[in-house]
């Protein structure tokens, strides 16, 4: 009997959301995405010391000014490059959340992976450079995407920041859907949504819809979730990526996955085109509080999780 992983496999792209190298070597993806927080748990697990190791050599005299932010730089590219020794693809790393709302230091830290990859030889077809999906972010993106840099936008919760995006014309979104998920759960005080009524799956239905019916470049990964059926739900999607724990449960299920998203649905859908310029986006964005809290606290905690990586390196013996 085919597990529910290979099955799905015939549908979508599949992509492994973790930094946890073993298990993507594992579970064979096309892709990987990383982000500060999946960065800081690899980074304390005694399996990767090596890839510190090499981030801390390749940094340079400790006493130098920016020692600490270089180290950090080193060891997300180092993450990186491991991953890239695993997948036949791309793998995605995670532009600094504090320059969220500063679209000049975005495009720097950008190119400063990109300069890291290309240094160690690897082509920047190869990364996508992942970056939140406000309103300075994807200008940020529209840039590097004209230099051939190619951009995940991250966080992304609301219609308006996914239309901006496309707008923009970057590779590819992010979704989140757990999120989306938790957000409505606790404001409902219920343990559980069906399937069928799941926000966070309606809402990458309705981008995918609409990105497929006006032809738009950019792909969705489905992202963020919480449970099997909000990824068999969204069968059919560009791209989905997925935590190991998720795709060990998958691979230990059998049975058909039937693809539910498809260009034709799509293309008959009832979706219709919608003008975006900046005071658009901050209002119709703003008029979700779901999306609106959930960007801000997501900006927040990957803040707070590279505070916390950048601790972790402070202590490192010299
Ligand atoms: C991937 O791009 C996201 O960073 C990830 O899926 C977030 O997942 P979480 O909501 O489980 O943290």
């Amino acid at each position: 009997m085919t597990s529910q992983l290979e099955s799905l496999r015939r549908h979508s792209v599949i992509v492994a959301d973790t930094g946890d190298i073993d298990a993507i070597a594992k579970f064979r993806p096309q892709d990987a995405t990383t982000n500060p927080s999946l960065i800081l748990k690899a980074a304390q697990d005694p399996r990767y010391a090596r890839i510190i190791e090499a981030a801390v050599s390749a940094a340079g005299p400790r006493a130098a000014p920016g020692w600490n932010e270089a180290v950090m730089e080193q060891l997300f590219v180092g993450f990186g490059r491991e991953i890239l020794a695993l997948v036949p693809g791309r793998v995605s790393t995670e532009v600094d959340a504090r320059y969220s709302f500063d679209t000049t230091a975005t495009e720097r830290k950008a190119r400063r992976f990109i300069d890291l990859y290309e240094a160690a030889g690897i082509a920047r077809q190869r990364v996508l450079v992942k970056i939140a999906a406000t309103w300075e972010g994807v200008r940020a993106a529209e840039r590097l995407e004209r230099d051939g840099i190619h951009c995940n936008l991250t966080l992304l919760f609301s219609f308006a920041q996914a239309v901006a995006c496309a707008d923009a014309g970057v590779t590819l979104i992010s979704p989140f859907v757990g999120r989306i998920y938790d957000w409505h759960r606790k404001a409902r005080g219920v343990d559980d949504i069906p399937p069928a009524e799941d926000p966070g799956v309606a809402s990458v239905t309705r981008i995918y819809e609409y990105y497929k019916k006006f032809d738009y470049y950019t792909q969705v990964m489905g992202a963020s979730f919480r449970k099997t059926t909000q990824i068999t739900d969204l069968a059919g999607c560009d791209l989905l990526t997925i935590s190991p724990d998720l795709l060990q449960k998958l691979e230990a299920s059998t049975g058909e996955v039937a693809a539910k998203l498809t260009v034709a649905s799509a293309r008959s859908s009832s979706a219709e085109r919608m003008p975006l310029d900046e005071p658009a986006f901050r209002w119709q964005h703003n008029d979700d509080a779901m999306a609106t809290e959930k960007l801000a606290e997501g900006i927040r905690a990957f803040d707070q999780d590279a505070g916390k990586l950048a601790a972790l390196i402070g202590r490192l013996p010299a």
